[in-house]
């Protein structure tokens, strides 16, 4: 079957089976940044914005995902231009083996779409559903919290783009 989506703000066309799961289409489709973690929903390695909705992408069927506006870290930022939060995430040592921290940059960049004054413990609820075994959980609470006041200027140099 073709599936219709838009992703990282393009339209893209993808031929899958009807019983194919969403992180493996993306990942097919070149988005390494969507990580395979518990494979079962818990650990929020695979989380994409779905409509700008955090969801985790391996129990996400793609088929229902026609017509869906899907965003992953591919579409937040570059090396030369990285989102706000992909910069304090460096800057704050949010990460060491990376492999927790797409997941985790989606979530909260749902959550600072929404927010752009969040409190330590709304960061920390966004966060919630997203493990990780390296860093631990503090220095990112501590980067997202770093990264909501520079949100404003990320955007007026995007254009509005989030
Ligand atoms: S791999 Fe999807 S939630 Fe763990
Ligand atoms: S940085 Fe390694 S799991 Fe989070």
């Amino acid at each position: 079957m073709e599936l219709n989506f838009s992703l990282n703000g393009k339209p893209i066309t993808l031929e899958i089976a009807p019983s194919d799961i969403l992180l493996d289409v993306l990942r097919k489709a070149g988005m390494k940044s969507v990580k395979r973690g518990c494979n079962e929903g818990f650990c929020g390695a695979c989380a994409v914005l779905i409509d700008g909705k955090p969801r985790n992408s391996c129990i996400v069927m793609a088929a229902h995902c026609e017509s869906s506006e899907i965003i992953t870290v591919e579409g937040m930022g570059t090396p030369d231009h990285p989102h706000p939060l992909q910069q304090a995430f460096v800057d704050h040592g949010a990460t060491q083996c990376g492999y927790c921290n797409p997941g985790s940059l989606i979530a909260a960049k749902a959550l600072l779409d929404r927010n752009s004054h969040p409190t330590t413990d709304e960061v920390k609820l966004a966060l919630d559903g997203n493990l990780c075994r390296c860093t631990g959980y503090v220095k990112r609470i501590e980067a997202v919290l770093a990264a909501a006041p520079k949100m404003k200027k990320h955007l007026a140099n995007t254009g509005g783009s989030k």
